[in-house]
């Protein structure tokens, strides 16, 4: 099974317009454009809302594909501060990353909001990119799949139609941000985990063809340990996304890797 390679940016609370100029003009260089168009691979940016509706007049090109990095389950009403799937998909939205540990941890969201807001993601018609991830102190009492199992599973279990796609990222939230990438070969493990837990909730076609990004310090450095390893399908990149030269590299590794019969 060929699974197309996923490479998203998480640009979290950073850029304004001004500075998501400047990314676009690097980021589009010749070489970068080029390397787009002929992509094997697939390219997306979840940004801050307030850019979303100005990344294409400022140049974001069309094969870039445009994600938020959060949305609420219901679709209009007295939720102060919150943005829906309508409202997205009015901007151009494609994509949304649910369930971040730093929306989980310092945003008290559940499991159970979680597996709403993706429900209703596919529902609309947007595709959803699943955070799931085990603490530092969870790994180190070998929680890690259980967590993450329970995580996977209260979305899956719950999805009404598995033509309904989704993507998954695996993202040890001790890797978040630290410069500690889990190891190619620990991030495989988990990934292999993770399918097959998707296998015996949804069928194990389901399982195949479902992308599981790696998250947490993907740098250009180990991309490439990365990305070939079997059940690794991209990442999902905070700090190394922000600046336009290592993004575009990354992706450049993920190309490499799938041109290689
Ligand atoms: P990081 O963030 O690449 O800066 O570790 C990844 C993420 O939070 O999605």
């Amino acid at each position: 099974m060929t699974r197309k390679k996923l490479i998203a940016a998480n640009w979290k609370m950073n850029k304004t317009p001004k500075e998501m100029g400047e990314f676009i003009r690097a980021f589009s260089e010749v070489k970068g454009q080029k390397v787009l168009e002929a992509s094997r691979v697939e390219v997306l940016i979840a940004m801050p809302s307030v850019l979303i509706p100005l990344a294409r007049d400022y140049g974001l090109p069309p094969e870039v594909r445009l994600g938020a990095q959060n949305m609420h389950s219901a679709s209009h009403g007295a939720f102060t501060g919150e943005l829906s799937a309508e409202m997205l998909l009015s901007v151009g939205v494609q994509s949304v990353v649910l369930g971040h540990s730093e929306r989980r941890q310092s945003f008290g969201e559940t499991d159970h909001a979680v597996a709403l807001k993706v429900q209703v993601a596919v529902d609309r018609g947007l595709e959803p990119i699943l955070c799931v991830g085990e603490t530092r102190q969870e790994r180190e009492a070998g929680l890690t799949e259980k967590v993450v199992a329970r995580q996977v599973r209260v979305v899956l279990e719950g999805l009404r139609d598995p033509s309904q796609r989704l993507v998954i990222a695996y993202e040890p939230v001790w890797a978040i941000g630290t410069g500690l990438a889990a190891s190619s070969d620990e991030a495989n493990e988990v990934h292999r985990f993770i399918r097959g837990v998707a296998g015996a909730c949804q069928g194990s076609v389901y399982a195949d063809s479902l992308r599981i990004m790696y998250g947490g310090s993907v740098t250009t450095q180990n991309a490439l340990d990365l990305f070939q390893k079997e059940d690794i399908d991209g990442a999902l990149i905070g700090g190394a996304s922000l600046d336009p030269r290592s993004f575009r590299e990354i992706i450049e590794v993920a190309q490499k890797v799938v041109s290689i019969p």
